[in-house]
């Protein structure tokens, strides 16, 4: 079997990976030009961008305009599908949404939040709409209530188990029973809840499966399970391209094994992320004193937060690493070297077709 090609909608891509939108500034124009350079679909960050101190107070204007020239410039670099991830919790997504939509982004990934209002965001049906869901619950909910309100349906559905980096769809008590959640047991179910919805609108809505994928063996595994392709993040941090500091991806090669931990974020969610000093000195003094600067989140409650997620979130980005906080998967200490992704991409389709030869 040759390695099938990822379609959704009316975007192709030829190798069934779609890397994932990584937030603060970790996934911009370089590393999701190069992934999608390389036939898989590349997302872009929208959430933190753009120069805060220049910002004159109307930081909402400069993000969407730091938006906008990052599109135009992963555009310049490929003519591969892109796609640009929002996260629900954001203040001003849905500003940040149409600003991709009229820069011609094709796939709108969304996160961290529901997405009950996207098809009245992006009114343009032939925008591809791509909800991250954590159950095939929430895939149902979101798919029933677009049908109800708005006669439409998604273009894919991201299926985001618990072993993903960044924020995760799950309680802290159903992450202390990794077993019970495992994309094994989660990704048939979603396909089989999407069925019914592919009948109605006639077109296929492929699940995709997210979250501790690590090489070609287990791409082929989530196939076989009945996704159409896979969102990776953490792979993608340690090559060259990737649009973090150097110390961010030194993190991940140095981290090891029990380095990986769950966060209380003031976001809402448990996230995964590696235990440096900055993890380390907030469990000394419990609270982090902060001075809202940004105002990003709708559901961040400033008094009780134990740090600021987005100051934290820009100075791992930027290198200043013991004061920044630095979201992987839980696969982050497997990786020890930089790659380009021209190579990793390479390496994944080689043990991917391997593993497709096996199993005939
Ligand atoms: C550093 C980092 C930042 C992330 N930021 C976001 C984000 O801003 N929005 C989002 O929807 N997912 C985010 N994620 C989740 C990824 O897009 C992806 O779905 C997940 O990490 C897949 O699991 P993997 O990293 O094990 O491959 C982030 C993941 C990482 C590692």
């Amino acid at each position: 079997m040759n390695i099938p090609q990822l379609r959704i909608g009316n975007l192709i891509a030829t190798t069934p990976i779609v890397q994932g939108g990584m937030g603060v500034r970790i996934s911009l124009a370089s590393l999701a030009a190069a992934v999608a350079q390389e036939g898989g679909i590349g997302t872009i960050s929208s959430i933190g961008l753009g120069d805060f101190d220049a910002s004159h107070g109307d930081y909402e204007r400069v993000s969407r305009e730091a938006l906008r020239q990052e599109i135009r410039k992963a555009r310049a670099m490929t003519s591969g599908v892109l796609a640009v991830n929002f996260m629900g919790v954001l203040r001003n997504v849905e500003e940040l949404i149409q600003t991709a939509v009229s820069e011609g982004i094709q796939m709108i990934v969304f996160g961290a939040g529901l997405p009950m209002r996207l098809p009245k965001i992006v009114e343009d049906a032939s925008v591809n709409l791509v909800p991250i869901v954590s159950s095939a619950r929430g895939a149902e909910l979101i798919l029933r209530g677009w049908e109800k309100r708005f006669d439409r349906t998604a273009s894919a559905i991201i299926l985001e188990g618990p072993l993903a980096g960044g924020h995760l769809g799950f309680t802290p008590e159903q992450l202390e029973h990794l077993p019970d959640f495992s994309l094994e047991s989660l990704i048939p179910e979603a396909v089989e809840a999407v069925k019914p919805f592919e009948d109605r609108f006639s077109h296929a809505i492929p699940v995709l499966a997210a979250g501790g994928i690590f090489n070609g063996r287990d791409i082929a595994r989530m196939l076989s399970l009945g996704a159409s392709g896979v969102q990776m993040a953490t792979r993608f941090v340690c090559t060259q391209e990737c649009d973090a500091a150097q110390a961010f991806k030194q993190t991940y090669l140095d981290a090891k094994e029990e380095d990986i931990v769950i966060v209380k974020s003031p976001v809402g969610l448990p996230g995964r992320a590696i235990r440096n000093r900055f993890l380390k000195d907030l469990e000394k003094v419990d609270r982090l004193s902060i001075h809202c600067l940004y105002h990003c989140l709708t559901v961040c409650k400033v008094a009780e937060a134990k740090f600021c997620i987005a100051q934290a979130l820009l100075n791992a980005c930027q290198g200043d690493i013991d004061h920044g906080l630095i979201f992987c998967g839980q696969n982050a200490h497997r990786i020890h070297e930089i790659v380009t992704v021209k190579e990793l991409m390479s390496e994944l389709r080689d043990e991917l077709q391997a593993a497709l030869n096996e199993s005939v």
